[in-house]
């Protein structure tokens, strides 16, 4: 039998009430809480990403991005909230759909996070070096700050940034909220700057022809720009310690999602009307749309640079780059800054997040036991964190983000297919249960979050499909060689540990903070 091991809800729930978390956040902190976990490289960087794949229509991939996004979000919280624990989509997936699918989820968010946080690395790489030629005059050579596929061979700063993330984590680094708050109040002021600067010069004529790639354009960069919003299960996980969950949890989740989106649209809306500057794709001299992350583009890019032309599609930091051409060099400098202070604080979320999940699969004997190992002074999974550490690294190192934003989002849109599955499926086998928040038109909204995670699944490149596909069939792999033998549930161990309901365990004694 497959499908056979469940872990039970009551087991996972004993553990939560072990550990009864204060319900202290409301609709406010929500909110901050998603946009802080939201926006970064996305729009920062992978703006130029979609308009290489859509050109002006980029801004319809930004909506339908947007909207997958709400409906797996609803469906996201009613599991948060009847399933408080780590683990996030794959502790709801045991409970509801058994090991298998849960092994395949957790395996199918190890990309989401690690590779994600080797995407932001990248991204981060690209402001911070476009800053240090602007103010300093700094030019670091090609070779040494891009990949070998995006006209480089080794990103060294992107591999920094990740190796100082882990340092962090190591050591018991956590955000707290008021560095949270901060954080997000440099992005959102950065944003805004933009948008202030950007949108009134706006040349009406440059949205024209709107979608050169016609609709599959769209969504391909729908596929990408996804990434842009990746992060809201921050929220949804933050279920037990919320205020009256079932009014705040909705307006915390759609209410950050919104948000995002409107200030996605008018950033998208400035990129492509600076006067000046060109968002529509490049093309081979045949007319050929190049590959974003490509050898092809990115010599193209040297061409046509030297010719003067100014393709906001060839800038690693195309916000400052906009500003800087539209005549704001020093606003645009401020703006890097503002994407050199605030992408490291994506990047620890998402490998802590990636941590916590090892940890979780390591504790149910799915993963060997030395990964779950707690370092005896910092107290922190060491072991895990090291080793995510430098898979993040050599990922920064040598592969272009919109590569890594579009594996990553494979991985993604797969764990939340499962949880919009996982939760229809609950209501059914478990009518009765306690749900401090439930999904609203569940019968409509989970059904079209997973119609909208396969649409945009087949619009992602062909390279990161077969990748998810190869990496799925190592997940079985290890699966039935390793894992299904030694699982906890499998050898009738459901025990409930002290420290489950948060794991890894909080630092102790007081570990540096993120400020
Ligand atoms: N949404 C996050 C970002 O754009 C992952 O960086």
């Amino acid at each position: 039998m497959l499908f056979d091991r469940v872990k039970p809800l009551d087991a996972i729930l004993a553990t939560a009430e072990k550990k009864s978390l204060t319900r202290t956040l409301g609709a406010f902190q929500l909110t901050m809480l998603g946009i802080g976990a939201v926006i970064g490289t996305g729009i920062f960087v992978l703006t130029a990403e979609a308009a290489q794949k859509a050109g002006p229509g980029m801004m319809i991939s930004f909506i339908i991005a947007g909207f997958v996004c709400a409906c797996a979000a609803l469906c996201y919280a009613e599991m948060a909230s009847m399933v408080p624990v780590s683990g996030s989509a794959y502790t709801y997936s045991y409970a509801v759909m058994g090991e298998l699918i849960a092994w395949m989820v957790g395996w199918a968010l190890i990309l989401e996070y690690a590779v994600a946080a080797g995407a932001v690395s990248v991204g981060w790489s690209g402001y911070v070096v476009g800053l240090l030629e602007a103010t300093l005059s700094i030019n670091i050579p090609d070779t040494l700050v891009a990949g070998p596929f995006d006209g480089g061979a080794i990103n060294l700063p992107a591999m920094f940034i990740a190796g100082l993330v882990t340092w962090l984590l190591v050591i018991g680094t956590r955000e707290s909220a008021t560095v949270n708050a901060i954080l997000v109040v440099i992005k959102v002021t950065a944003l805004t700057v933009f948008i202030i600067l950007a949108v009134p010069v706006m040349n009406s004529e440059q949205f024209s022809p709107f979608a050169p790639t016609g609709f599959w354009g769209i969504s391909m960069a729908a596929a990408s720009i996804f990434f842009a919003y990746v992060g809201f299960d921050a929220v949804s996980t933050a279920a037990e310690e919320t205020k009256n969950p079932q009014r705040n949890m909705p307006i915390g989740l759609i209410g950050s999602l919104l948000i995002c989106t409107i200030f996605y649209l008018l950033v998208a809306a400035g990129v492509i009307g600076a006067p000046g500057l060109s968002a529509q794709p490049v093309t081979t001299a045949a007319g050929a749309v190049l590959e974003p992350g490509s050898r092809e583009l990115a010599a193209q890019c040297v061409t046509r640079a030297a010719e003067g032309f100014k393709d906001v599609v060839c800038s690693k930091e195309a916000l400052a780059f906009t500003l800087r051409e539209i005549g704001w060099p020093q606003i645009g400098n401020l703006l890097g800054l503002a994407a050199g202070l605030a992408l490291p604080s994506v990047i620890l979320m998402m490998m802590f997040g990636q941590t916590r999940i090892f940890f979780v699969m390591s504790r149910d004997g799915l993963l060997p036991s030395a990964f779950s190992k707690i370092h005896p002074k910092f107290n922190t999974p060491h072991v895990i964190t090291i080793i995510t550490g430098v898979a993040v690294a050599l990922f920064a190192a040598f592969f272009p983000v919109g590569q890594l934003a579009n594996i990553s989002n494979s991985g993604t849109l797969f764990a939340f297919a499962a949880v919009s599955i996982a939760v229809m499926v609950i209501r059914r086998t478990e009518p009765n249960r306690h749900r401090p928040f439930r999904t609203p038109l569940v019968w409509l909204i989970a059904p079209l979050a997973i119609l909208g995670c396969v649409y945009l699944f087949v619009s992602l490149d062909y390279k990161s499909i077969v990748l998810f596909l190869v990496w799925a069939a190592i997940g079985l792999l290890v699966y039935f060689g390793y894992s299904r033998s030694r699982s906890h549930v499998g050898l009738g161990h459901v025990e409930v540990h002290e420290d489950d309901a948060d794991a890894p365990p909080p630092p102790v004694p007081p570990a540096p903070s993120f400020n």
